[in-house]
């Protein structure tokens, strides 16, 4: 991708650099976070000068709107270090599409793409030793918007803080890349029509937490969320979009406002019509899945997400039924999706879609 001129951003270096003490042997994913970080405030109607320093705890009022009301968005990147020694970042445009529309929906004003871009660049740039050398790693970026006014009647913020963090990553799943199961909880829903399902914002995920936990405690790795009306649509799984591979065909749910527009699940769209398999964005119920699996045409099932990449479906439980798929490995769609799309972030394939920025 073409970068677009700004000026640089002032930095501040670390003098204590926690490099040296990180253990990139035992990656898992969300814990460890890199040298620097970006910050840019809104005030007076206008966002002021980003600058990055040090990664350091930051400092609020404990009446600042996120805290009690949730304002805030974010975004899930990744950066990757190619075999040339050339870092990359993945897919900036779209993360940085997606971000501004969650914040439209959270009235949450838009961040410059400039801004966003070069913060971005810099901030890997200058952290990229705290990119992984392996190819199943990352460096996992964070950016993200909170509402800091020190108020807390229920209103639209006028002041805010915007935030780049990163961290290095290994599989974000247990399970590696081994098949996962999967649950439906018909008695929760995570999104409705006309409400924020599509925004990458907290409180989409905080009102996972209690479900998922349920799921979990029964043994299912996540929950596959159901549409809140007719309670038999597959939506997603909260931490990734879903796909069925049906006699041949790619389904997967519709962007119909309750999922979120992945930004992986774009790439899976797109390259899956390029290999000329047919790719259907339409409502897929559980009783289709479920029909699909007794007369043995459901192939293949899997998920996609920047932090879970292309992860397979091993099992689907619903009320009482359960689909079983290969337990032991992907299929053939899912590996083949997870190994150009892997290739991809690290230069081992030709960028022929322009996803790449090079730092
Ligand atoms: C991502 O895939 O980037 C996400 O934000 C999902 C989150 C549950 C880690």
């Amino acid at each position: 991708m073409e970068t677009t001129e700004m000026t640089r951003i002032p930095v501040q270096k670390t003098t204590a650099s926690r490099l040296a003490e990180t253990d990139f042997s035992d990656l898992r994913f969300g814990d460890k976070f890199a040298d620097h970080m970006l910050e840019m405030r809104y005030t007076d109607g206008q966002w002021g000068e980003p600058s990055i320093r040090p990664y350091a705890p930051i400092q609020m009022t404990p009446a600042a709107s996120i805290l009690h009301y949730g304002q805030g968005v974010f975004e899930g990147m990744k950066a990757f270090r190619r075999e040339d020694g050339r870092i990359t970042i993945f897919r900036i445009d779209k993360h940085f599409e997606r971000f501004n529309n969650s914040c439209k929906r959270l009235n949450i004003p838009e961040i410059p793409f400039e801004v966003f871009e070069q913060g971005l660049i810099q901030l890997v740039d200058l952290d990229r030793e705290w990119i992984p050398k392996n190819k199943f790693k990352a460096l996992y970026i964070r950016p993200f918007v909170i509402a800091s006014d020190e108020y807390i009647g229920l209103n639209t913020s006028q002041n805010y803080r915007f935030f780049i963090i990163s961290g290095p990553v290994g599989n974000y799943y247990r399970e590696g890349i081994n098949p996962i199961k999967l649950t439906t909880m018909p008695d929760y829903v995570r999104a409705v029509e006309g409400g924020v399902g599509f925004a990458k914002i907290p409180g989409n995920y905080a009102a996972s937490l209690l479900p998922t936990h349920k799921a979990k405690e029964m043994g299912y790795t996540q929950v596959l969320w159901l549409d809140a009306k007719h309670r038999k649509y597959v939506e997603e799984v909260g931490s990734m979009n879903m796909f069925f591979v049906v006699d041949g065909k790619i389904l997967t749910a519709p962007l119909s406002g309750t999922i979120l527009p992945g930004v992986t699940r774009d790439c899976v769209i797109q390259l899956g019509k390029e290999w000329g398999i047919p790719v259907e964005e339409r409502p897929v119920s559980i009783d289709e899945l479920i029909e699909a699996n007794k007369n043995g045409t459901l192939e293949e099932a899997f998920g996609s997400g920047t932090a879970a990449v292309i992860s397979p479906v091993g099992l689907i439980h619903h009320k009482g039924y359960t689909i079983t798929l290969d337990q032991d490995k992907m299929g053939p769609i899912a590996q083949r999706l997870y190994d150009t799309i892997t290739s991809i972030h690290h230069g081992l394939e030709k960028d022929n879609h322009d996803w790449c920025t090079i730092v």
